[in-house]
């Protein structure tokens, strides 16, 4: 049977408040396909300006959260103060935070229980480096990744695990279609055996990494991809409109 498609858009560190202006202006007036969950996830000083002009049947994620309860921890944002100006999800584990920011699989772990105790959704990022790749540890890296998740978290009710190889992200270098499913089909068989079949048949696993709307829709028809999570393309409103509805 086929999941419920999540396409998730993520802006980065990218936008004015005259240019997400226009992205929202864009993507308010694009038909989106009804069966497909959409996210869209600004910088964190325009999320309320997007919450207040944005289509509600797109929903908010943030880019990041702080591990617990917010206070003293300067430059830090809390899940309560998101879920306040209407985050439903939050992005975590990414490929920059780990490798540029320097986050570990335990402090990824620990934000990901918070968000969900809080019962804020979870795009659960994972992905292997060229040279983990190269090196043919393409599925040790992701399944201790998984594994971090696994290990801390209460349920994978409001879990999307976003599978990015950190090779495609930014470099126009998109997986191949068997490439993607050869991960996300292991990542499957990986839930079954450590977490529970069930939640292997229910979670969704999402690609990332180079989508636009010119190899989407291949990538769409792999058994195993249930979605994109979009970084570049998804600053323009008409692709990333195109990109949501190849996935039906
Ligand atoms: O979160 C999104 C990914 O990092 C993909 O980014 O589509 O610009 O390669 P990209």
């Amino acid at each position: 049977f086929l999941l419920q498609f999540f396409v998730g858009g993520n802006w980065k560190c990218n936008g004015t408040k005259d240019s997400i202006s226009k992205l929202v202006t864009d993507l308010n007036s694009s038909t989106l396909e009804a069966d497909v969950d959409v996210v869209v996830s600004p910088p964190f000083v325009y999320i309320d300006q997007v919450k207040n002009s944005l289509t509600d049947k797109i929903d908010i994620a943030a880019q990041n959260s702080w591990i617990g309860k917010g206070g003293a921890f300067t430059g830090e944002i809390s899940i309560e103060q998101l879920k306040d100006i209407g985050c439903k999800w939050v992005i975590l584990g990414h490929s920059e935070r780990r490798h540029v920011i320097g986050e570990d699989d335990q402090f990824i772990g620990k934000k990901a229980a918070y968000a969900l105790s809080q019962d804020v959704g979870v795009i659960a990022c994972i992905g292997e480096l060229l040279e983990e790749r190269e090196g043919g540890k393409t599925f040790d890296v992701c399944f201790r990744q998984l594994k971090a998740y696994a290990d801390v978290v209460p349920s994978w009710d409001k879990i999307v695990i976003a599978y990015e190889p950190v090779w495609a992200i930014g470099t126009g270098k998109v997986a191949s279609p068997q490439q993607a499913q050869e991960v996300h089909q292991a990542v499957r068989d990986w839930l079954k055996t450590n977490v529970s079949a069930d939640v292997a048949s229910k979670t969704r696993i999402i690609y990332g990494g180079s989508v636009n709307g010119g190899n989407c829709a291949e990538l769409a028809k792999e058994e195993d991809i249930d979605g994109f999570l979009v970084g570049g393309a998804s600053l323009k409103g008409p692709e990333f409109a195109t990109i949501i509805n190849s996935v039906t």
